[in-house]
């Protein structure tokens, strides 16, 4: 008997979850005899999330193309509930697959549980326990693992969040977590990576200075966050001479705008478009320090060893903090250059910031979720 495939539909919109899906879609397209696979872009984001797509070689079967300059919670929202309806009513799948704490994750989600369809969650029972930090993450994030059928824990202790909200432990499986998937995959891709924007990259860099790599981009933050982000990184470009600060910025205009009118023009504060991953994970390696309000740069940093101070007062992450790799600091002027100055001058402290032990698995993520999937 022929036994009938499948179909499983992968939703995703910004750059985190397209690195972070990334491994799950291969994963299925190595069982595609078993899947009848789609994949799902809402494009919240448009350019970050093409630079994924493209690395990765993904060819989305739907995408929404919801991203609009300045864009609300609830344009977003609105918009991605019901154009996604029609994504499902058209497929038809028996598993939607969503990821972590965005707004296409949750409203993706609401949409698949208003259609019956079992909901997959990757990257599963992240707390911060703080409803407004990150914002609005923490609260998509629970209202995905209440919509959620099915719950891909990173670790134990993520797991063991959604146990004391009463989630079934049969429903629940440790993974670690696909960005290790991707990480490894794209260190290996790197080794013959070859492109005129590489190049070009590191001309930019140069090989003389230490780097101080910066991104941030998170919605508490905008306003006077970015303003004493910004007056920090002066300060401490201003400090080092020898040092070199390398900002990515976000596209987000509420990002790009005021560290623009701030930091342009500052001799050693490098300003550029966001990289597309490989250079990224090239730039994260070539670091010494790396200051970022980001998840995932939290959960890469301790397989590449570099210290990571969080300009943020919360962390979902706090085996990263466990690890010893990631601090929280905040965003007071005068910590985070002494943070930075403590890492840049005190070598036993650097040290003991830089292990490369991680929390997040090892890179088989992806896999034991099909796995998974294969048996219920
Ligand atoms: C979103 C996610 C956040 C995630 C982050 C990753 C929500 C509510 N926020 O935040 O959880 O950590 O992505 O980066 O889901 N823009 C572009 N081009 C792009 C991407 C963004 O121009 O490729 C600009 C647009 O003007 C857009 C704005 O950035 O309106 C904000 O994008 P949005 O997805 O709403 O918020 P992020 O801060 O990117
Ligand atoms: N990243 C990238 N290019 C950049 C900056 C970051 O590819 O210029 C990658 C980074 O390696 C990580 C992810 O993007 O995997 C983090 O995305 P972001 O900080 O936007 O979102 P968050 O992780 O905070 O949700």
């Amino acid at each position: 008997m022929i036994q009938e495939k499948k179909k499983v539909l992968l939703v995703f919109g910004t750059r985190p979850e397209a690195i972070k899906m990334a491994p799950l879609i291969r994963a299925f397209n190595d069982n595609a005899t078993l899947f009848d696979k789609r994949i799902c872009v809402t494009g919240q984001h448009k350019e970050m999330l093409d630079q994924v797509l493209d690395f990765f070689k993904i060819t989305p079967d739907y995408n929404l193309q919801i991203m609009e300059p300045k864009q609300t919670l609830t344009s977003i929202t609105a918009k991605i509930l019901l154009e996604f309806q029609k994504v499902i009513d058209d497929f038809c799948p028996d598993y939607v697959f969503v990821h972590g704490d965005t707004t296409t994750s949750m409203v993706a989600g609401l949409t698949s549980f208003y259609s019956n369809i079992k909901l997959c969650h990757v990257e599963a029972g992240l707390r911060t326990f703080d409803k407004k930090h990150p914002f609005p993450e923490e609260v998509n994030r629970r209202i995905t693992g209440v919509l959620a059928d099915y719950h891909f824990a990173p670790t134990a202790l993520s797991k063991q969040n959604l146990v004391n909200e009463k989630v079934k432990e049969e429903d629940i499986l440790v993974t670690g977590n696909t960005v290790i998937d991707a990480l490894l995959h794209g260190l290996e891709l790197l080794e013959t990576y070859q492109t005129k924007d590489f190049t070009q990259l590191k001309d930019r860099i140069g090989t003389e200075k230490e780097v101080i790599l910066v991104t941030g981009h998170r919605r508490e933050n905008h306003g006077e966050g970015f303003v004493n982000i910004c007056r920090a990184l002066k300060l401490i470009a201003l400090n080092h001479p020898d040092k070199l600060v390398v900002y990515p910025v976000h596209l987000n205009p509420n990002v790009l705008t005021p560290v623009t009118e701030m930091l342009a023009g500052v001799e050693n504060i490098l300003l550029i478009e966001p990289l597309s991953y490989p250079l990224f994970l090239w730039l994260m390696n070539r670091a010494k320090v790396i200051l970022t309000d980001s998840g995932g740069i939290q959960e890469e940093a301790p397989s590449l060893g570099k210290p990571v101070l969080v300009m943020r007062t919360t962390t979902e992450r706090p085996e990263a903090v466990a690890s010893g790799t990631v601090k929280l600091v905040g965003t007071d002027v005068e910590l985070l250059v002494a943070e930075v100055e403590k890492l840049l001058s005190d070598a036993a402290y650097y040290q003991a910031a830089s292990s490369k032990k991680n929390p997040y698995g090892d890179g088989t993520a992806a896999k034991a979720i099909v796995d998974f999937i294969k048996k219920i």
